[in-house]
């Protein structure tokens, strides 16, 4: 893997970086809309406005200065205020020996204030065009640039929405959170930088510079001496940075993992009393990422330094110079072009030091846009693409779910791959009630995620209501299947907006209806507010009960033919889930039911059983021809102690 010593040098990676940048930033300008491009192309117009009345402003002072001195200024951009004064049609100039023109005697007084206070409104109307220019660039690019933010911001979430699950599920929370984030402010601060910060810059010190070599070649080329020094500094500075900005980026983002992670276990961790612990593990990644960090401003600090003192050079050469060219015999310039060339070199030095940090914060920005596009570019999950061709025959009593040598592997994040399904053949026909059993890790939830098309299968095939799961959309499955998960999605809000979720339609009564058959509804109008109770994020406020009830409202609300239970009523107490257990009986007349249960009592009216065992269903049948056969399932049920009474 060693790339030639010569592609390795300091400008070929500075040259790499610098592409990365104008590609990355290529790519952001192209997934900008048109009347976001329009907008900020009208910004460009505005921001050239600014940088004329920038470079102007100092040949009207350095123009002032001749005046008063009763000389002709050279410049032809002094010659708007020169009209103005009126100086020229009063007086004959004569040839000077700085080349300018020079009036034979004094202006007279009356003269001279006119031609002070014109000159001083011109530099005034300057000001106020440079200023207001900024004020018109900053509405069209900073209300563009919130526009985009906003729209990117909702394009990525949707995109990750629609995510592959198991791509998903490697990241930590706290840190995709971090980086969702991160990315859309770089690439947001890298439309901002090229509109905002870079193009006006580049404006100011190109016009300053070209007017500099227009008026005095030599001052002008003492001036542009400045840039190939500090041009030199800051590819020394890119080039040894850029590792760091990145190990900063993701060391944050791993820093905000085990924060997120932390505060989502923060019951277990003050029960296990390892507070101290985990504030050690925060402490020493915060300390790191500290050591990197300062590391990076000292060497930042030392390149800013370094490059303002080259600057400080520069102008002292030029001032230097400037007054060795007006003080000469004869002299080349007057007094009033050193003041232009002075005010001049810091018109070009300011805007050189923000093209730098510029530079600096667009390679930063750019490796945020890399994230931005690595995430939009993973894929969607397949169950997003194809639309239903038909949608499932309902028939009571004919084959609903059929799957024929199932296999499901998982990939590891090491790359290695996990069976959790094995060659699983089964059918269920529509209004069945299916029990399913086995110890933990057998796949029972697999086959479930399989059916939802959560998990996709490896080999193997599944139909649903006739037709290949394949040919399943998304709203199909959201029609046909209420799922109530192991670990239910409650969000912040209130209960009656938990129960309605996915259900538009419903109304006040069908929420109540619901929480009625859930056995939650009493306990609900116990609660302060009632239906308006705010449940906290993830239902902290709620006991793991109400959780899974609220859940099992949410189905019951939905009323879908296919009701599938994982673990649906593990954290109900005996009289409550033999009340949800009423319900859900009332209920199956007329749907398929699946119900996966470690409490195994719970599976007793079920039509069939199926028993799974290391990713297989080892046995199936009714409760009891099951605890007959003695197999897996009857060792289930004695080791459980589960066992009715008179078996
Ligand atoms: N996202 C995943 N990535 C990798 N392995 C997984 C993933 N989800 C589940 N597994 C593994 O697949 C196997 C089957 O898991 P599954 O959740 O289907 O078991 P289960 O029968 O539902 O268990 P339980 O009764 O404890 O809920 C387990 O060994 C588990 O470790
Ligand atoms: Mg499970």
């Amino acid at each position: 893997m060693s790339a030639p010593t010569k592609t390795n040098g300091p400008l070929a990676s500075f040259g790499r970086e610098m592409r990365t940048v104008a590609q990355r930033w290529r790519q952001v300008w192209q997934m900008i809309s048109n009347v976001h491009r329009r907008a900020l192309l009208l910004g460009i117009l505005v921001m050239l406005l600014n940088a004329a009345a920038t470079a102007v402003f100092p040949f009207w002072i350095g123009g002032l200065v001749d005046c008063v001195q009763g000389k002709q200024p050279l410049s032809w951009l002094s010659f708007v205020p020169m009209w103005a004064t009126g100086l020229d049609d009063a007086y004959d100039w004569k040839q000077g020996r700085t080349g300018h023109d020079e009036l034979a005697a004094r202006l007279p007084n009356d003269l001279l204030v006119r031609v002070v206070l014109t000159f001083l409104v011109f530099v005034a109307a300057a000001y106020v065009l440079r200023e207001l220019s900024l004020v018109a660039r900053k509405y069209l690019v900073e209300g563009t640039s919130t526009r985009i933010e906003k729209e990117t911001a909702v394009k990525l979430v949707t995109h990750l929405l629609k995510g592959d699950l198991h791509v998903l599920s490697r990241e930590r929370i706290g840190a995709l959170h971090g980086r969702i984030h991160r990315s859309v402010e770089g690439f947001v601060k890298l439309l901002k930088l090229g509109f905002m910060d870079l193009f006006p810059a580049l404006c100011v010190v190109g016009s300053s510079l070209v007017l500099a070599l227009t008026q005095q070649p030599r001052v002008g080329l003492v001036m542009a001496g400045v840039i190939p020094v500090s041009l030199v500094l800051t590819i020394w500075q890119m080039t040894s940075q850029k590792g760091i900005r990145l190990q900063l980026l993701r060391s944050k983002e791993a820093l905000d993992g085990t924060v997120v992670e932390q505060l989502g276990g923060i019951e277990y961790i003050r029960a296990a009393n390892t507070h101290a612990q985990e504030a050690d593990r925060v402490a020493q990644a915060a300390e790191l990422r500290r050591l990197k960090a300062i590391r990076h401003h000292m060497a930042m600090a030392w390149f800013g330094c370094f490059k303002a003192l080259n600057e400080g050079l520069f102008h002292i050469i030029v001032i230097a110079y400037a007054i060795y060219l007006a003080t000469i015999r004869p002299p080349v310039i007057s007094l009033g072009d050193v003041l232009t060339f002075s005010t001049l070199f810091l018109s070009v030095i300011n805007p050189l030091k923000e093209v730098h940090r510029i530079l600096d914060e667009a390679h930063e920005s750019s490796l945020q846009v890399g994230d931005l596009l690595d995430m939009l570019n993973t894929p969607v999950d397949k169950s997003f693409f194809l639309p239903t061709l038909r949608y499932p025959e309902l028939e009571l009593g004919e084959p609903m779910i059929v799957t024929d040598g199932l296999s499901v592997e998982y990939r590891t994040p090491d790359g290695r791959t996990k069976r959790a399904l094995d060659n699983v053949s089964m059918s269920i026909r529509h209004g069945e009630t299916i029990g399913a059993a086995g110890r933990s890790g057998s796949g029972k939830s697999t086959w479930l995620k399989v059916v939802m098309r959560l998990v996709h299968p490896t080999a193997g095939r599944v139909i649903l209501g006739g037709e290949p799961l394949e040919a399943a959309s998304r709203e199909v499955i959201a029609k046909l299947i209420g799922y109530v998960s192991q670990t239910p999605f409650v969000f912040a809000g209130t209960i009656e907006e938990n129960i309605a979720y996915g259900n538009p339609g419903a109304t006040r009564d069908d929420v109540i209806r619901a929480a009625e058959m859930a056995c939650i509804h009493d306990e609900i109008m116990a609660m302060p507010g009632g239906y308006q109770f705010h449940v906290a994020e993830r239902g902290h406020n709620l006991s793991g009960g109400q959780r899974q009830r609220l859940a099992l409202a949410r189905a019951f609300l939905k009323n879908p033919p296919i009701l599938i239970l994982d673990e649906g009523t593990s954290a109900l107490d005996n009289i409550s889930e033999r009340a949800v257990q009423r319900a859900i009986a009332a209920a199956r007349a007329d749907r398929t039911v699946i119900m996966v249960a470690h409490r195994l009592s719970t599976l007793r009216d079920s039509d069939r059983i199926l028993v799974f065992d290391e990713g297989r269903i080892v046995e199936q049948g009714t409760y009891d021809a099951l605890l007959q056969q003695g197999g897996v399932f009857a060792e289930l049920v004695h080791s459980a102690g589960d066992l009715p009474s008179g078996v």
